[in-house]
């Protein structure tokens, strides 16, 4: 069967429907009570104080797909976003929760269930990690998590990993704990034979790659460097739903999934460039317009206007990122970017009302975002070239360079 995006995002919810969680909608994705963070960075975010204790949780079971940005702060993948094929600054995560109630066992098993009898993943595709242990934080290796993997997995597809990789910290303070992450090799029949896909597993390698990530939240880590241990125990899941769509829909790209090739198609449209997939600047401007456009305009969504200081400065830069990449690599000289809401919504709305609301508006504040930007950047470059035709390709002058920047 071939899986939409919505679907595989209602087959989750569907599925832990079943193991009684209670499903809730997605916390908005900018943050305003938290002075720790700007903006939703991962589906837990809005459970943090029943994790340290100070609130209580509405179920003791809970599942949602959360709208995530990683734009600023600890977990940070701006600069790679349209450059790669896997990264982005907004994205949805699949997650359940279990507030002092089920544990690793639960949480593992479910996993594979879902993934290997509801969405039919190749079982030998599939690889896990587990924590190994960290002579800082004084914790041994997650035994019990290799143990309950052991049931579903042979021991040569469980690999250790120390804190890097599989301790699960939300900053440099609050919740955190051991996690067990489940890898995907996504790579031809021809490759595999060739090399051990257990040999690529953490190593960025495009086509090995993380989908979903079981925390086991056990610990908090103060603001003098300690980790205290919880009173209770819970389990945070994160799975990427781009990713995961990427795998069901076999193909080599998150962009290529139908949610982005329907932006992608529709930029092709107006910028008249045609989009290959490839690893040229002007493919990385498609990809960085598809993913910008989307978080901009969740953000926008969820009350955050583009704005020159705190978490508006951070969507102003977004955007004028997308933007930069669309005027020099797409030609894309006048306001054409916020055409792409429309194409957007069609995708999205259904599942999160709040674009559809806000749809004009949004378009609205990124048409005079492009307009004023456009302005800049026409006058910025030109004044370079002719900087640069005057110091004959040697020098230019370091406070020129500067008053780009910072204008
Ligand atoms: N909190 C975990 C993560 O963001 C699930 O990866």
């Amino acid at each position: 069967m071939t899986w939409s995006t919505n679907q595989i995002r209602q087959t989750f919810l569907d599925f832990f429907s079943s193991k009684e969680h209670v499903i809730e909608p997605s916390a908005p994705i900018v943050i305003k009570d938290d002075p720790t963070l700007m903006f939703t960075n991962a589906g837990m975010n809005q459970f943090k104080s029943i994790f340290v204790g100070s609130s209580a949780s509405s179920a003791p079971r809970i599942a949602n797909s959360q709208k995530c940005l990683r734009v600023s702060g600890k977990h940070n993948d701006l600069d790679e976003v349209g450059r790669d094929h896997y990264h982005h600054t907004m994205f949805e995560m699949l997650g359940n929760w279990s507030f002092d109630d089920y544990f690793k066992s639960e949480a593992i098993a479910w996993a594979w269930e879902l993934l290997t009898e509801v969405y039919k993943l190749d079982k030998d595709r599939l690889y896990v990690s587990v924590f190994s242990g960290d002579e800082d934080l004084n914790l041994t290796d997650d035994h019990d998590a290799r143990q309950h993997w052991s049931e579903f997995v042979s021991q040569d597809r469980i690999l250790g990993f120390g804190r890097k990789e599989n301790f699960w910290e939300m900053g440099d303070t609050g919740p955190c704990g051991p996690c067990s992450e489940i890898h995907y090799d996504m790579r031809t029949q021809l490759d595999r034979d060739e090399i051990d896909g257990s040999t690529l597993v953490n190593k960025d390698h495009p086509e090995v790659i993380e989908i979903w990530n079981l925390v086991f939240m056990q610990y908090e880590l103060k603001k003098s460097g300690d980790l205290v241990k919880l009173d209770k125990k819970y389990i945070d899941t994160g799975m990427g739903l781009e990713r995961l769509s990427r795998v069901l829909q076999g193909v080599d790209s998150n962009y290529d999934i139908d949610l982005f090739r329907a932006i992608i198609s529709n930029l092709e449209n107006i910028s008249n460039q045609k989009y290959s997939g490839s690893d040229s600047m002007q493919d990385v401007a498609f990809r960085v317009i598809a993913d910008h456009l989307r978080a901009v305009s969740f953000c926008i969504a969820d009350g955050q206007l583009p704005a020159s200081n705190g978490a508006g400065y951070v969507i102003r830069r977004v955007l004028r990122r997308a933007i930069r990449f669309g005027y020099s690599y797409l030609y894309i000289t006048q306001p054409s970017i916020y055409k792409l809401v429309e194409t957007l919504c069609a995708q999205m709305g259904y599942s999160f009302n709040e674009l559809e609301a806000n749809k004009s508006l949004i378009e609205k504040v990124i048409e005079e975002e492009e307009k004023s930007f456009q302005a800049t950047l026409e006058k910025g470059l030109n004044r370079l070239d002719q900087q640069m035709d005057e110091a004959n390709n040697k020098i230019i002058a370091g406070d020129f360079a500067f008053e780009l920047y910072d204008t």
